[in-house]
């Protein structure tokens, strides 16, 4: 039965790694999505990859896409014959903006793959294989999980632990118009840091993963603080500093760079006025002469997920 599925379509959230202290490790998922379709077609054809959409137009072709090169290990992987493939994708997570835009990509292939091969991979090890891929799991665990994910390489393998929020937020998100590749935003970083920062990010990131299970939102102003990423990128992205001090005096708990950036991400509480926290977000930006996207969002809770197979 499996060898007969000729096509899928698949949708991925956009994710936020690192959600303030917690650098390569948390993630979450938000309702902002890439939507993928993989259809198997003669292998005479090769891989075709048609894109709308932001940013879509700048998309690499043929194997050296992400979404078909992750299709490719995995249906590799699994023993299936060489096949070509026609994808079409709808762009909506813009790219290199700390918004997991390529973790859907990759997402994407492995949940196709997996999906016309009859579905052998759970979703536990769909995020290893992602991981392999992406080389840390704060954007591909979420974006397979939903939900906002607790991450750790163990030889080899990924443990993720899906928190079950107590309490619903809301998220704010600035995507100003400067794109920031991750390996610039990664090269800013030292390669060592004080031990105190080190304690600095352990003590707010377990604050943090304590105040979401609990519902003690108060707890969030100090435990989004961050001294491991956020003190070397923020002056990649002119505004953000102050747009994220906006942030706090429109009502946010607090706001952090998303991913690598150069995205903003403020937590807001469920009845907070969410629109003011954006114009404040954005003021500093438009004082640069600097366009930005305003999205407010929820989590995701469902991760990747088959729309239609066939
Ligand atoms: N944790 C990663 C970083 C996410 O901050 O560099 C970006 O892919």
């Amino acid at each position: 039965m499996a060898d007969m599925l000729k096509k899928v379509t698949v949708q991925v959230p956009a994710t936020s790694a690192n959600c303030g202290p917690g650098f390569d490790c948390l993630g979450l998922a938000c309702t902002l999505y890439n939507r993928f379709t993989y259809e198997r077609v003669p292998e005479a054809e090769g891989i075709q990859v048609e894109a709308e959409g932001q940013g879509g137009e700048s998309l690499p072709q043929g194997r050296n896409n992400l979404a078909a090169e992750a299709f490719c290990i995995l249906w590799e992987k699994l023993g299936k014959p060489a096949t070509g493939l026609r994808i079409s994708t709808r762009i909506e997570v813009p790219v290199s903006r700390g918004l997991g835009s390529s973790s859907t990509a990759i997402v994407a292939g492995l949940t196709a793959a997996n999906a016309l091969a009859g579905s052998p991979l759970s979703k536990e090890e769909l995020v290893t294989e992602a991981t392999r891929i992406e080389g840390h799991p704060d954007n591909v665990a979420p974006a397979i999980l939903g939900g906002i994910t607790v991450n750790v390489m163990e030889e080899g393998k990924v443990e993720s632990l899906k928190l079950a929020l107590a309490r619903p937020l809301q998220l704010v998100v600035l995507v100003p118009s400067i794109p920031l590749p991750t390996s610039k935003a990664r090269a800013a970083l030292p390669q060592e840091v004080p031990h105190k920062d080190a304690v600095y990010n352990v003590s707010r990131a377990a604050l943090l993963v304590g105040s979401l299970l609990t519902g003690d939102y108060h707890f969030l102003r100090t435990a989004l603080e961050d001294r491991l990423h956020q003190p070397y990128r923020l002056p990649l992205i002119p505004g953000a500093e102050e747009a994220l001090e906006g942030a706090r005096q429109a009502g946010a708990y607090n706001g952090i760079i998303s991913g690598a950036g150069s995205t903003l991400l403020a937590y807001v509480p469920a009845e907070g006025d969410a629109r003011k926290v954006g114009e404040a977000m954005a003021a500093p930006f438009r004082k640069r002469n600097i366009e930005t996207a305003l999205h407010v969002l929820d989590i995701d809770p469902e991760g990747a997920r088959v729309i239609e197979i066939q």
